[in-house]
């Protein structure tokens, strides 16, 4: 069974954001069933880095709509953007020194992390944007 699953209740009602999130979700469950499945060392460090890839794209993506309006709270969003970012590149440095690294707890904090983020912040700036008129 798939780790994540996206449903209404994580929407931010803007659909591009939407989009790219259900993207992160995919990506999370494809690296969780990679581990699940056992597959070796070279598949489970592409999905990482396609992963860490994606979160980058997206990151990036809300930040430049945060800034170009002008959102009062760009700093402390781009601040919980950069420390999961060194988290997942802290992550990817040990999986590649083949060090033992505990799946479950990574995969459950990935989970948590995002879906506390989308339904915290990231609805946060949507409901400034959505009340600004943006979109
Ligand atoms: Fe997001
Ligand atoms: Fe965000």
């Amino acid at each position: 069974m798939a780790l994540m699953q996206w449903t209404e209740a994580l929407s931010v009602h803007i659909a591009e954001i939407d989009k790219q999130h259900q993207r992160l979700i995919a990506l999370i469950n494809q690296l969780d069933d990679a581990i699940n499945a056992g597959n070796d060392h070279d598949v489970l460090g592409a999905v990482l880095e396609e992963l860490l890839d994606y979160t980058r794209t997206h990151f990036r993506y809300e930040e430049n709509l945060l800034k170009t309006n002008a959102y009062p709270d760009f700093d402390g969003h781009k601040a919980e953007h950069d420390s999961l970012t060194e988290k997942v590149v802290f992550l990817g440095d040990y999986f590649k020194r083949g060090e033992n690294l505990n799946t479950v707890q990574i995969m459950q904090f990935l989970k948590i992390w995002l879906e506390e983020h989308i339904m915290g912040v990231d609805r946060t700036y949507a409901v400034y944007l959505n009340a600004k008129g943006i979109f």
